[in-house]
């Protein structure tokens, strides 16, 4: 499907697995939603641009590189944070703002609670982290939050994804790419993926 990547990679499926399984405790939950992370940023950062520049070693000047943009790291509160430190430490000098949203029980409509980003966004790549792409919601109105701050280059980061999600974002936001682990069945009526995952935020944090 056009700017949707779904991993294909053994690690990955395995992880995912322990991430899915209801038996998996919180600490578990999160060193396999660090190490599926690790997996995204390298297959995101193939689709980074470099400038080349001249670097000199021991024993003679060569050809280096350098990413063209900032990298900006967004991640949605809650579960998103569980994303940041492995996109850190494979970005050590990404730029990381902070979008809060909450997912509404009822109406399923995302409340924004908090906004933060660096300057610049027009000339940065912005990556929204978030391991849930359910209805969509959280994820379009985080990209029109940034959108209306500069942002015109960006990429979503996942870990489960619905089609109704990946759909709602092709609608409106359908320059950004999206990345994500696994590409889940359907919601149900309470807005939750099938099979998904449950609540990350509740699984990362340990609050159930
Ligand atoms: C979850 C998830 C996404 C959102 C996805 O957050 O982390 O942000 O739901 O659902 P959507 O695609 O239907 O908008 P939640 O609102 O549960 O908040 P939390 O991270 O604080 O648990
Ligand atoms: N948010 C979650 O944490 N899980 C879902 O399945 C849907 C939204």
């Amino acid at each position: 499907m056009k700017n949707l990547v779904i991993l294909d990679n053994p690690l990955v499926k395995r992880d995912v697995t322990i991430l899915r399984d209801k038996l998996t405790n919180s600490k578990d939950f999160r060193a396999a939603l660090d190490r599926v992370s690790y997996s995204l940023v390298i297959e995101i950062a193939k689709s980074f641009e470099l400038v080349e520049h001249e670097v000199e070693t021991p024993l003679e000047i060569t050809k280096g590189f350098k990413f063209r943009k900032q990298i900006v790291l967004v991640p949605v509160l809650r579960a998103g944070l569980s994303m940041v430190s492995s996109f850190l430490e494979m970005i050590p000098d990404a730029k990381v703002g902070h979008i809060g949203l909450q997912r509404d029980e009822k109406t399923l409509q995302p409340i924004d609670y908090y906004y933060k980003t660096p300057n610049k966004l027009g000339e940065s790549l912005t990556i929204l982290l978030d391991p849930m792409l359910a209805t969509g919601g959280s994820a379009v109105a985080s990209f029109n939050s940034l959108k209306e701050k500069g942002a015109n280059n960006c990429i979503l980061a996942c870990l489960i994804s619905a089609p109704e999600g990946v759909d709602k974002m092709f609608v409106e936001h359908p320059s950004v790419p999206i990345y994500t682990a696994a590409y889940d069945r359907q919601l149900n009526k309470n807005g939750y993926i099938l099979p998904g995952l449950g609540d990350a935020g509740d699984r990362t944090f340990g609050t159930y």
